[in-house]
């Protein structure tokens, strides 16, 4: 898929601009603040109505303004032209449009525009709770598995309300019927988590071993206590501390997936060279895993290229990247004249925009 044009009307710092990107590698250089993180997240926006940081819509619209709008014209790999619209306005909420219809769902839009973003802010993947990584796993299958989101939407509901009957005295015929459906639930979610796991560690692996001179090998472990037992033995097995926690102790809400470098876990011992590696592995793996999935090639953002990595690894990734199974790419740099040498020392060809205070000069 390639996104040939985007539109962008006062959301952030970009008051009104018009960008006709190349099939192939894009870059946006420019200093610090200039708006090029925030051309990717309208990308992001087009792609999951959202933006790739937590920020709420509100805080997405150019200061002063009520309203932002993004546009997207889209060619798919079966060259079918497509158009995509999200708009935000304080008063009338979210809209998102495809080819001029309005979804009844926003949900429908998921895994229809594949994007993958590899940014700094993808430390908090290793750095934070398993709640992180849940999340990412979630995103990632539920973009191919419509079963799978389904599944995690039961889920969550019947936990909430689970929880909330913990803190009452409930009926036993009560409790039981949500154990059976938080049960029925985690059993889709638990064996797709196993099964993504499987598929993503080797490319992972390989990812890795190109990337990176490094000799270590890398590992993914998918821990949940479903593992051992049935949801409907253990909730029945921890119905007693659940009361007294007033609320569900067990569950796949509470899975993790354990990534480690040479058999340590990456956070306390891989390098930051070795954890951006890492990171940057898991993205291509995902990137493929979704073209293989969505029959669809994703495009691939590159948010800050040299974030922890020196030279000879990013122009290693960027003949990675340049290759026939990557589709279209944009990248963001601070530094022009880095991004160029290392661009032609990869022998990739591409389009140059300068971003300064919101504009493409
Ligand atoms: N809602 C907003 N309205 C106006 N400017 C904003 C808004 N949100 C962020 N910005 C500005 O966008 C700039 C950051 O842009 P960003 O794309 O992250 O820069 P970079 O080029 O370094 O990636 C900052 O100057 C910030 O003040
Ligand atoms: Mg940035």
């Amino acid at each position: 898929m390639i996104l040939d044009n985007i539109s962008i009307l006062t959301f952030k710092n970009i008051r009104d601009e018009r960008l006709a990107l190349e099939a192939g590698i894009n870059c946006f250089v420019g200093d610090n603040g200039a708006g090029k993180t925030n051309i990717l997240d309208a990308v992001h926006y087009l792609s999951f109505a959202k933006s790739m940081h937590t920020l709420t819509d509100r805080q997405s619209v150019m200061h002063g303004e009520e309203a932002f709008m993004i546009e997207g014209s889209f060619r798919r790999d079966d060259n079918r032209h497509e158009q995509v619209v999200c708009a935000y306005s304080s008063r009338g909420g979210k809209v998102l449009k495809r080819n001029g219809k309005e979804y009844d769902k926003l949900s429908e839009h998921v895994g229809a525009f594949p994007i993958v973003v590899v940014s700094p802010a993808d430390s908090a993947l290793i750095s934070d709770s398993a709640e992180e990584r849940r999340r990412y796993f979630n995103r990632l299958i539920s973009q191919i598995d419509k079963q799978y989101m389904a599944a995690l939407i039961r889920y969550n509901a019947a936990l909430m309300e689970r929880n909330k009957l913990l803190k009452t005295s409930p009926s036993e015929e009560m409790l039981l019927i949500y154990d059976a459906m938080l049960s029925a639930a985690a059993d889709i979610i638990y064996r797709r988590r196993n099964e993504i796991v499987d598929t993503i560690r080797p490319l992972v692996e390989q990812y890795y071993a190109l990337l990176s001179e490094e000799r270590e090998s890398v590992g993914m472990e998918y821990r949940s206590e479903l593992s051992n037992a049935t949801l409907d033995e253990l909730l029945l097995a921890s119905r007693q501390k659940d009361f007294v926690n007033e609320h569900t102790t067990c569950g796949i809400h509470r899975d993790d997936i354990v990534l480690s470098i040479g058999d340590y876990p990456l956070r306390k011992y891989g390098s930051q060279g070795q954890q951006k590696s890492f990171l940057i592995a898991l993205k291509l793996a995902e990137y493929t895993l979704l073209a293989e999935y969505l029959d669809e090639k994703p495009v691939l953002l590159l948010d800050d290229l040299f974030d922890k990595l020196d030279m000879r690894r990013v122009a290693q990734l960027l003949r990675l990247v340049d290759g026939d199974k990557f589709g279209q790419i944009l990248i963001t740099d601070c530094n022009k004249h880095r991004l160029q040498r290392t661009l032609s020392e990869a022998g990739a060809t591409y389009r140059l925009f300068n971003i300064a205070e919101g504009k493409s000069l």
